[in-house]
């Protein structure tokens, strides 16, 4: 049986570029697309390794990685390093740039500017956005300037403030009703995907089914194309309780801790560094040095 590496479900060692049209194929045959937010090259390495179709540099970096409270501090520079890092360790799945607070939100001309710095200088090869709206002439010049856009509907943390703080959205029906409407509105915008977060799975199954282009899911149920979570939370590497909607697949920030530990004892007991971690030097040359030194 021959196995079909140009297919983007198969992690296989094909090192093709996933594209915009197999993630549209996908989506239309009812595989799920696999997405993560990641910020660096060996984290990106190892998920484009295990065959992930998308890889977010999201401006959760702004708290995961940052230490911040809120992404609404992110700056340009700030992403712009992450995306180059994360693009560098990417060779098959495709790189999407999360655009920070402010970086779009002033005119579309300063959108334009700040997406095609993130194609030009960092390696994306598509950006996301957050909200509809004012959102929508952002994201139709960006597309006119020859850059795919990513919508982002539902719990937009930039805009937590305006939404009551970090919570579930689209609960009632009037407000069900408006996210299917932003998210028609992306996809006549133009968009390629959109990201629904914090929504009911009814909603978000509603949305699916009224838009062409994939959805992607964080907190949206299982009726969406395709699913992201954040490296940090599905790996566990922030100790303390995550959202609902994240699942855990390892307790890294538990191995660092034990490993820390253990290096911490060893160098206190002495028992690092051996001959192993060691460089010697011909006995000749020691005598020499002895010599050298006494005279
Ligand atoms: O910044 C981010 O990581 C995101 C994802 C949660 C979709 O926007």
């Amino acid at each position: 049986m021959s196995t079909d590496y140009s297919s983007p479900s198969s992690p296989g060692p094909s090192r093709l570029k996933v594209t915009l049209p197999q993630l549209q194929e996908m989506a239309h045959r009812g595989d799920q697309i696999v997405m993560i937010t990641a910020y660096d090259a060996p984290s990106a390495r190892l998920a484009d390794a295990a065959g992930v179709e998308i890889i977010l540099v999201g401006d959760s970096a702004g708290t995961t990685a940052l230490g911040g409270t809120s992404t609404v501090p992110v700056t340009m520079d700030e992403m712009l390093v992450y995306t180059r890092a994360a693009a560098r360790g990417t060779a098959r799945a495709l790189v999407v740039a999360d655009m920070p607070f402010g970086s779009y939100q002033v005119s579309e001309e300063s959108a334009v500017v700040n997406a095609i710095r993130f194609v030009k200088e960092a390696g994306a090869e598509a950006v996301k956005l957050e909200g509809a709206g004012r959102t929508l002439t952002r994201i139709s010049a960006i597309i006119d300037a020859g850059i795919p856009v990513m919508g982002h509907i539902g719990l937009t943390p930039q805009s937590a403030t305006m939404l009551g703080g970090y919570k579930a959205q689209g609960r009632t029906a009037g407000a069900a009703k408006r996210l299917i409407d932003e998210a028609i509105a992306l996809e006549r915008s133009g968009c390629f995907s959109i990201v629904l977060e914090a929504i009911p799975e009814a909603v978000s199954q509603h949305i699916t089914e009224a838009v062409k282009i994939p959805t992607i899911g964080i907190g949206a149920g299982r009726a969406c194309s395709g699913q992201v979570l954040v490296w940090h939370d599905l790996l566990g590497l922030i100790p303390g309780p995550t959202p609902r909607f994240v699942k855990k697949y390892a307790d890294i920030a538990g191995d660092i801790s034990r490993a820390l530990d253990a290096y911490v004892t060893d160098i206190r007991t002495r028992a690092f560094p051996t001959d192993q971690h060691t460089y010697g030097m011909p006995d000749a040359e020691r005598l020499r040095m002895d010599e050298k030194i006494r005279k």
